[in-house]
């Protein structure tokens, strides 16, 4: 039915409880991995269970609204009470997708509309554009590019492919456009102790995307756009400093391009049951556990990172990393992997301290006999 070289285990969602996955044969694991980040409530949340089988909500899944031209009555007010109450200042319009790739999609489509009517300069489309684009040639299909970075991960269709440079099982066989990637930074660990390193690093970064935009409008192919991880998941668990991220807006900025952030947002329930300083909690607990465990087997850990509980670990190679994974998930831990050696926990937002616990006593078990 599907490749089932990918498939870790079956799992039982009816017997799978908040932090704890159950699979087909009744085991119960700890769950540091969340359906590769996807259900932060954790398991069968009885505030998701309500609003599923609420009859509103469910009517307007099985009667699928065209929302382009048919939205339900109450579509606004529903927008405005969830995605818009916590959008950031500033970002004053919102635009739904069925999933992360379609928004990327839709997300590039809109980068170069913006390109595009800015060029125009408010005058309509020529008749030549609008017949040139139907066989995808230029003017109406403009040679323009975007500017993406080395590791990112934006998903699986031809266009947010076009912007992944994670691995290469994504991409092989798919011809692809020849846009600019630039180099994301690779930061060292503690932050506090390499501030003069990281900064000359993110600086060369940022100085090669200024490289890339000049190249590409040399060549003809102007940069339309830039999309970034705030965090590279997929590519290894990279991070880099709001430094970075603010001069990239400045970049932007300067050459009147688009700047995309492809990231996951978060829900009411975060916010009424305070999650995010439990998740700051929690997370000082387990990364600066990991810290400790670093020092204590320098061999095998180094540059744990992190933000809230979205924290990583690198090993020494891939097939320690892998050993790992594969020897905790028979302690009854199920965790998974990012980039080539990195271990990344992607926890529900409501772990705690005892959770923490339980993942430690499989780590200092697993890596005393590594040594
Ligand atoms: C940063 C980022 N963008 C896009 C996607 C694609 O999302 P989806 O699998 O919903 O298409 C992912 C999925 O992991 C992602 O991590």
């Amino acid at each position: 039915l599907q490749n089932t070289g990918s498939v870790v285990f079956f799992t039982d969602f009816d017997r799978s409880q908040g932090n704890y996955i159950t699979d087909a044969d009744g085991n119960c694991l700890l769950d540091l991995y969340t359906q590769i980040a996807s259900i932060p409530l954790g398991y069968n949340h009885p505030k998701m269970v309500e609003v599923l089988k609420n009859d509103k909500n469910w009517a307007l899944f099985a009667n699928r609204p065209a929302l382009s031209s048919f939205p339900p009555k109450e579509w606004v007010s529903k927008l405005n009470k969830t995605l818009m109450s916590m959008a950031p200042p500033n970002l004053t319009h919102v635009q739904t997708m069925a999933c992360g790739a379609c928004s990327v999609e839709n997300c590039l489509k809109s980068m170069f509309m913006v390109y595009q009517r800015q060029k125009r300069k408010g005058q309509p489309p020529s008749a030549e554009e609008l017949q040139s684009c139907l066989v995808n040639e230029p003017p109406g299909s403009p040679d323009l590019s975007i500017l993406s970075f080395k590791n990112s991960f934006h998903g699986r269709t031809m266009g947010a492919l076009a912007i992944t440079h994670a691995k290469w099982f994504h991409k092989l066989d798919f011809p692809q456009p020849r846009w600019p990637v630039a180099s994301f930074p690779y930061l060292r660990y503690p932050l506090e102790e390499n501030q003069r390193e990281n900064r000359i690093e993110e600086d060369r970064c940022l100085a090669e995307v200024e490289e890339l935009i000049e190249k590409y409008s040399k060549m003809k192919q102007p940069v339309a756009g830039i999309c970034v991880e705030p965090i590279q998941g997929e590519g290894g668990d990279n991070h880099a400093t709001p430094y970075f991220f603010q001069n990239l807006q400045k970049i932007c900025k300067k050459n009147h391009i688009s700047l995309m952030l492809d990231e996951v947002p978060v829900s009411k329930v975060i916010k009424e049951d305070n999650l995010l300083s439990l998740v700051r909690e929690t997370g000082r607990y387990l990364l600066t556990s990991l810290e400790d465990a670093q020092r204590k087997y320098p061999g095998i850990l180094s540059r744990a990172r992190g933000l809230g509980t979205y924290i990583a670990i690198d090993f020494k190679d891939g097939a320690t990393r892998d050993a790992f994974i594969q020897n905790a998930r028979l302690k009854g831990i199920n965790l998974g992997g990012s980039g080539s050696v990195t271990l990344r926990f992607r926890p529900t937002l409501t772990l705690r301290k005892k959770h923490v616990n339980i993942f430690l006593d499989v780590l200092h078990s697993l890596l005393a006999q590594m040594k």
